[in-house]
């Protein structure tokens, strides 16, 4: 008898395993009742919600509806108007280590080779740069870019531009990866790539994410949790919860019948707020 298929997890038991882990950790995010207000207006209101260490939370909703000011609080760029905005429990006060932006625009330093802008973020940290560079060579590695190491910005690709980005921000080792519609500027092929390479390095590191996209595929691929804002409520989203299969990076996951069920959804969502 074959022991192996008796004793393995099925995939749907691991993801409700998974499922089960998240709801009994500690959120590394909350929000609670934030309010933000530009020039008496207000963005945001009433914004609730938590975030659990290791998730993976995608952003959806129309332009102008407050998602680049929301992942700016979490930054600690903006401060919220009212209500609070916690990190590990503790008031967010302003841009910390703990937390890492990766851009849309791929905000590298042109003048510098991919290793210099990867350890670019620890010359602070007062490290030698020898170990700078051992950090860099190990981050250009888990992103796919060994052997660019001594390569400058206008010699790659717009994907592999990304890629030095993030591994910019993640040889800082954030608990907290923030990210803004990182992949809008580069090809269909090249995004999907990137987007099973983010789930496998946060397999890697650990890390939390919060991603903005515009994109429901990419939301929903992604996702362990899809918010989904909507023009002129001001913070109020719905929430899809995501339960593929693991490895949740695989590409097979874009045609399983839960993938296809939830972008559906979430756009009839959509559909019924622009009609
Ligand atoms: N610095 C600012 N001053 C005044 N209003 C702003 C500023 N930044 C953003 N806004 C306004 O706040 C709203 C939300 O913007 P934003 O968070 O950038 O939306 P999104 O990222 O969803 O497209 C928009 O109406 C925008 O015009
Ligand atoms: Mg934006």
């Amino acid at each position: 008898m074959d022991m192996s298929s008796s004793l393995a997890l099925s995939p749907q038991s691991l993801s409700q395993k998974a499922a089960d882990v998240a709801r009994s950790a500690k959120p590394i995010l909350r929000f609670d009742q934030v309010g933000l207000e530009y020039d008496g207006r207000d963005v945001l209101k009433d914004l609730s919600f938590s975030v659990n260490r290791g998730e993976v939370i995608t952003i959806l909703g129309p332009s102008g509806c407050g998602k680049t000011t929301m992942l700016n609080i979490v930054a600690g760029f903006l401060q919220p108007s009212s209500g609070l905005a916690l990190v590990n429990d503790r008031e967010i006060a302003g841009p910390g280590p703990d937390r890492g932006v990766v851009f849309q625009s791929y905000a590298l330093f042109d003048w510098m080779s991919v290793e210099d802008n990867i350890a670019f973020s620890l010359r602070c940290g007062g490290k030698s740069k020898q170990e700078q560079l051992a950090v860099a060579t190990e981050m250009a590695a888990l992103v796919g870019l060994q052997g660019f190491e001594k390569s400058f910005p206008y010699q790659l690709s717009g994907g592999m531009r990304q890629r030095c980005g993030l591994a910019r921000v993640l040889a800082a080792h954030p608990s907290v990866m923030l990210m803004d519609e990182p992949f809008a500027a580069v090809d269909v092929q090249t995004r999907e790539t990137l987007q099973e390479e983010i789930l496998r390095i946060k397999t890697e590191t650990k890390c939390t994410i919060i991603f903005i996209t515009h994109s429901i595929d990419e939301a929903v691929f992604l996702a362990d949790r899809v918010f989904l804002m909507r023009k002129g409520r001001l913070g109020a989203f719905d929430e899809f919860v995501v339960d593929l299969p693991e490895p949740r990076g695989s590409a097979d996951n874009r045609l399983h019948p839960e993938f296809l069920s939830i972008r559906e959804k979430i756009y009839r969502t959509m559909r019924a707020d622009a009609s």
